[in-house]
């Protein structure tokens, strides 16, 4: 049996597996190509766990496109809060623009042209939104395929997402929208990564070729990790009265246009009585930040800083989980 034949005789077995299976999520009962687009956005990168709250609250908020577009930065960057990956908020309401206008693409090139969409991305809505034979294949999508074909391609080689994408794309079912989240469901609940995969649950025991040779866990082959640079920061939480400092992040780069706790070079006793001190660790894909965080009396309301209340900060600025640890401070209240 070749690749093409073993993909083939898989389809059929992990559609009927996932009708019995698949777990009830809040953007599977819709076709609103932007209810779609704005649960797919949400999901790069982030647990579908994690999206659920997120996406029900988003929507309750941004129904339409139209009403994400009339939006400001700031208000989509608080809906946001917590999430983390801000620019893809950044992205989802410049397209949310274009799409206002234009209305939502109809194809493939036209959702793969907005702001933040890319191939996987695209293939996604097209796929469960118009259910158009658009491949989408991602990181859990290429540990089953890879899984499946006992295929030693690098996931981590640029090409091998578009070869993955080529052979799908020639035994892409009738169902596509099923199809393309059925083998997302399947990377998410039964060929799970880090640690055994669950396949006595799996349709494909009989076809999956790492299964049959035992070697569930060889794949995915990956190239070796590049370590993460570690930054060590000094964060300043800086008290007058009720309210607290914060600056406004750069517009370009980590955290883009988000709010924080100024980041000091100087020692935390320049800027007033230090009261409070914690370590907190924050993990972004090619960084970490080992902080240090002093709470700290200010002598006067230095004014390079923005200052706000406890409250304001919650209701309208967006301050990114990196400092999350940092927030119980501002609900002590100082004498
Ligand atoms: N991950 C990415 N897109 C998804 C979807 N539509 N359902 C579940 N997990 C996903």
């Amino acid at each position: 049996m070749d690749e093409i034949q073993r993909l083939r005789a898989a389809v059929q077995p992990l559609l009927a597996w996932y009708a019995q299976n698949k777990r009830t999520l809040p953007w599977r009962g819709t076709h609103d190509p932007y209810r779609i687009w704005v649960s797919e956005i949400m999901l790069q990168q982030t647990r579908v766990e994690a999206v659920k709250e997120y996406y029900r609250k988003f929507l309750e908020r941004f129904p339409t496109a139209e009403a994400l577009a009339s939006a400001s930065t700031e208000e989509v960057l608080k809906a946001w809060e917590g999430l983390g990956y801000y620019s893809r908020a950044r992205n989802l309401h410049a397209a949310a623009k274009t799409i206002a206008e234009n209305g939502f693409p109809k194809d493939y090139n036209g959702v793969r042209a907005l702001s933040g969409v890319g191939d996987y991305t695209a293939g996604a809505i097209c796929s469960i939104a118009y259910n158009l034979p658009c491949p989408a294949v991602d990181g859990n999508v290429l540990r089953v395929l890879t899984r499946l074909l006992a295929s030693g391609e690098s996931i981590d080689a640029p090409e091998t997402k578009s070869k993955f994408a080529e052979r799908l794309r020639e035994v892409y079912p009738e169902e596509a929208g099923d199809f393309c989240q059925a083998l997302m469901e399947l990377g998410a609940i039964v060929c799970v990564p880090n640690g055994a995969p669950l396949c006595g649950e799996c349709p494909w025991q009989t076809l999956c070729l790492a299964h049959l040779n035992g070697n569930e866990e060889s794949f995915p082959v990956r190239a070796e990790k590049r370590a993460r640079r570690i930054e060590n920061k000094q964060v300043l939480v800086l008290c007058h009265g009720e309210e607290f400092a914060l600056v406004k992040r750069e517009e370009k780069g980590l955290l883009a246009g988000m709010w924080q706790f100024p980041f000091i070079e100087d020692e935390p006793e320049h800027y007033g009585e230090v009261i409070a001190e914690r370590k907190a660790k924050h993990i972004f894909t090619h960084v970490e930040w080992h902080m240090t965080g002093y709470l700290v009396r200010a002598r006067e309301k230095a004014p390079q800083f923005v200052w706000a209340s406890a409250e304001k900060i919650a209701e309208s600025y967006a301050v990114p989980s990196a400092f999350k640890a940092f927030l119980p401070w501002l609900a002590r209240k100082l004498k």
